[in-house]
């Protein structure tokens, strides 16, 4: 890594592509993930969440001068006690208060990391099957709704109804609550609009401090970024091809 410091106002978005899957990232895992590394049956899948373990430890080693296996990684669901959820640091304070959030989607693998604040990061493929007329009403709030009837077809229709979707689980990944949250009940801004939340019953507070940040995946996904800090940060891109082939023979 040329650059290993994380600065305090910023944001790196890491990003892998299923490509850069290889099986020498598996021994960069700890024996929960390896279990669950193991009990994924399609190819992809496996791929995706191998990506999102290696490029956290990756990037958390370079940040913490540790090496990427021996970074202590905590994931531990608060419901049910079992091996997933919002994975975070062992030592979270030691760390530097490094916060991070790992998503899949299509072929991306992305991992956001920040100091100064929680971070929910989401992507989406847009070619994926969709039934928009049939979700739209369980996702959207009526001003939502009425934004996406301007949408066009097809497509478009589909790229406008994941940016709402990816606005919003970025949001719900940030507090670390997950989809047990009515979408509908969050509202965001409408896809042609700078990104932000507008309304949100249940977490009133999010409005005004959380910052939502459109990225930039390319013309098959849509992604977003939640960060809940009114203060505005930089977000810095990086690609984690090379790192991760790198590791290919040790
Ligand atoms: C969080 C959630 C919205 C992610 O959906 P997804 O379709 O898997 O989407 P992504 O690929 O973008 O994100 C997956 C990553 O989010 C993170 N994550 C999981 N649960 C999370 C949560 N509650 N909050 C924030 N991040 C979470 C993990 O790092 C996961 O990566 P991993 O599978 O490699 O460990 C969804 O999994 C969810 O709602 N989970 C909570 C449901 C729940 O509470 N279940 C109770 C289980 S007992």
């Amino acid at each position: 890594m040329t650059d290993s410091s994380l600065p305090d106002r910023a944001v790196h978005v890491w990003w892998a592509g299923l490509d850069d899957a290889h099986d020498g990232l598996a021994r960069l895992l700890d024996p929960v993930e390896r279990a669950r590394l193991d009990a994924y049956a399609r190819p992809d899948d496996r791929h995706r969440f191998l990506l999102g373990c290696a490029v956290s430890r990756i990037a958390l080693g370079a940040y913490l001068g540790a090496d990427p296996a021996d970074v202590g990684l905590v994931r531990r669901c608060p419901q049910c006690g079992g091996p997933h959820g919002k994975v975070r640091l062992r030592d979270a304070a030691g760390a530097g208060g490094i916060r991070f959030s790992v998503t899949h989607g299509g072929r991306l693998v992305g991992v956001a990391f920040c100091r100064a604040a929680e971070v929910g990061l989401d992507v989406e493929p847009i070619d994926q099957a969709l039934d928009v007329d049939e979700l739209a009403p369980d996702v959207l709030a009526g001003r939502e709704l009425a934004a996406l009837a301007e949408s066009g077809a097809g497509a478009d229709r589909r790229r406008d109804f994941l940016r709402f979707w990816c606005r919003k689980e970025a949001v719900v990944k940030a507090l670390g609550v997950g989809m047990r949250t009515p979408f509908r009940r969050l509202e965001v801004t409408a896809p042609r609009e700078r990104a932000a939340v507008v309304a949100w019953s249940e977490h009133p507070e999010a409005v005004g401090t959380t910052r939502l940040y459109e990225l930039d995946a390319g013309p098959e996904h849509e992604a977003c970024l939640a960060v809940l800090t009114p203060e505005p940060l930089t977000v810095v891109p990086r690609r984690a091809g090379a790192l991760l082939r790198s590791w290919a023979t040790g």
